[in-house]
């Protein structure tokens, strides 16, 4: 059951990160960066690093470090888009948001704090690689977190509110906001287990496409979903007047849409055989999750 295996994985990379921190000196950010990445999140984006690595046999504790880093970059960009002067919501996980909790100026640099320790958490000593590899993974993770990848999406997002734009535009902002992290854990595996740049590069489109569909699935769950099973504030985008797909198509043109993309990215998919198949009920659940 995709449910049970995602908080397993879940439990695991919680682990791992908790552990992490604990090894550091201590300082007064640990209790709101631990508050803002652990305990609550599906960490879905572990998961899916983890059912790639199971397409190449990649033993799962050789990608913990991909997994910590990568659930760091996500927890510090939800904490920096629930501040006041990006989305202002006040529940995230079922709990007070960051700065609801510790002040605003203590959420910025937790999120601040996660982002580097990410970076820490991948060129740690213990973290098993070739080094070439290691440089590339930085860079691609920088990539994908910056200018060119989250936070380019993230002022794109905002600069978008209440202004039509093209189905083009917004497909690439979610692309840049979301699919640029999923990308990220596709290429990661990849590069992990030292595969060809010709199959990293389909690596680096699937993850990108799982998280454009994860995304939609998000502003899906916005219109549909429940407070309670989501653990956030429902019903908010197009009161803040964001540009999504649904607001330009209408919902049922939408879920087409994402239907159609969900198809496409299993297809490719087929060639890995049963190894994908964790892989493919992940892909499953994501447009039909309730949370
Ligand atoms: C929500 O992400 C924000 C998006 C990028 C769509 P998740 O749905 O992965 O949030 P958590 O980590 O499970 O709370
Ligand atoms: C957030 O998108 C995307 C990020 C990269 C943080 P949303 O603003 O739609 O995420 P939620 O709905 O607040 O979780
Ligand atoms: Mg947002
Ligand atoms: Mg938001
Ligand atoms: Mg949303």
């Amino acid at each position: 059951m995709i449910k049970n295996k995602l908080v397993k994985n879940a439990n695991k990379i919680d682990s791992f990160i908790k552990d992490f921190i604990n090894r550091q000196k201590k300082s007064l950010l640990v209790t709101p960066m631990k508050y803002g990445v652990l305990s609550g999140g599906k960490k879905i984006r572990s998961s899916v690093i983890l059912a790639v690595g199971k397409i190449y046999k990649i033993n799962p504790t050789k990608l913990y470090n991909i997994c910590g880093a990568v659930e760091c970059i996500h927890s510090y960009s939800l904490i920096h888009d629930d501040l006041p002067c990006m989305d202002n919501d006040k529940l995230r996980r079922g709990k007070l948001t960051t700065h609801i909790k510790f002040g605003e100026s203590t959420a910025v640099l937790a999120g601040n704090s996660l982002l580097t320790l990410a970076f820490e958490m991948i060129s740690d000593e213990k973290f098993k690689i070739k080094n070439d590899y290691k440089l590339l993974i930085i860079k691609k993770l920088a990539e994908c977190s910056g200018h060119t990848g989250i936070a380019g999406g993230q002022e794109l997002d905002l600069k978008y509110e209440n202004v039509k734009k093209s189905f083009k535009e917004i497909i690439n902002m979610q692309k840049e906001k979301t699919g640029k992290l999923f990308s990220f854990c596709c290429f990661a595996v990849g590069q992990v287990g030292g595969k060809k740049r010709s199959e990293i590069n389909k690596l680096i489109k699937i993850g990108e496409d799982i998280g454009l569909l994860f995304q939609l699935a998000d502003d899906f769950l916005d219109i549909k979903g429940s407070s309670k099973n989501t653990g956030k504030s429902v019903k908010k985008d197009k009161k803040k007047g964001k540009s999504t797909i649904i607001n330009l198509l209408g919902y049922e043109n939408a879920y087409k849409y994402a239907n159609n993309l969900k198809k496409n990215i299993l297809k490719k998919l087929t060639k890995y055989g049963s190894r994908a198949n964790e892989l493919i009920s992940l892909i499953n659940f994501i447009l039909i999750r309730k949370y």
